[in-house]
């Protein structure tokens, strides 16, 4: 586990950018916190540590959303999903064990179906407005991995 204190939307994008850059292909990562917490902001850092060209914004029509970068990635944003039926409709499981990144807002409303070895991050809000706290938690041998990357 790492817990991290961030007191700008830069800070956090930091943090994201050197995720992504360690990112190999075929990982999950989860993410859950209050509305507006940062999960997008992070997952656009994320992107550019892919070197995804696109703008990321948040999937509203649609439940995931595809870039193309040095690895594939599927950004998901389960917030509005009525059932979890939906998931099993997209056919969720070509993307999660795919060799591409997936990253899942909201991962939380969707537990039953989420892969055992993923990466979780909470985002909290702080003090101040512009304070956020990341809690980042590791499943599995890989993502253990990438949390000792980001200490160091
Ligand atoms: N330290 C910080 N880290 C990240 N974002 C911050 C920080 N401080 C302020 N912000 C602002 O908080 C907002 C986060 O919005 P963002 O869309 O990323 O949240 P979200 O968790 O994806 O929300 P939603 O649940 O609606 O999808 C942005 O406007 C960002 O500029
Ligand atoms: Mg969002």
């Amino acid at each position: 586990m790492i817990k991290i204190t961030t007191s700008s939307p830069e800070e956090t994008k930091n943090i994201g950018y050197r995720l992504g850059k360690l990112l190999k292909g075929g990982e999950i990562i989860c993410m859950n916190g209050d509305l507006g917490a940062g999960k997008t902001t992070l997952t656009q850092s994320i992107a550019e540590g892919l070197e995804v060209n696109d703008y990321v914004t948040s999937p509203t029509f649609t439940i995931v959303n595809e870039y193309e970068g040095r690895h594939k990635l599927y950004h998901f944003d389960v917030y509005r999903i009525g059932e979890i039926d939906e998931m099993y409709d997209l056919g969720y499981e070509e993307y999660f064990y795919s060799d591409g990144v997936t990253i899942i807002e909201w991962s939380s409303m969707i537990e039953e179906i989420l892969p055992k070895e993923r990466l979780n991050i909470e985002i909290r809000k702080g003090y101040s407005s512009d304070n956020r706290e990341l809690i980042i938690n590791s499943f599995g041998e890989r993502y253990d991995e990438i949390i000792k990357e980001l200490k160091s």
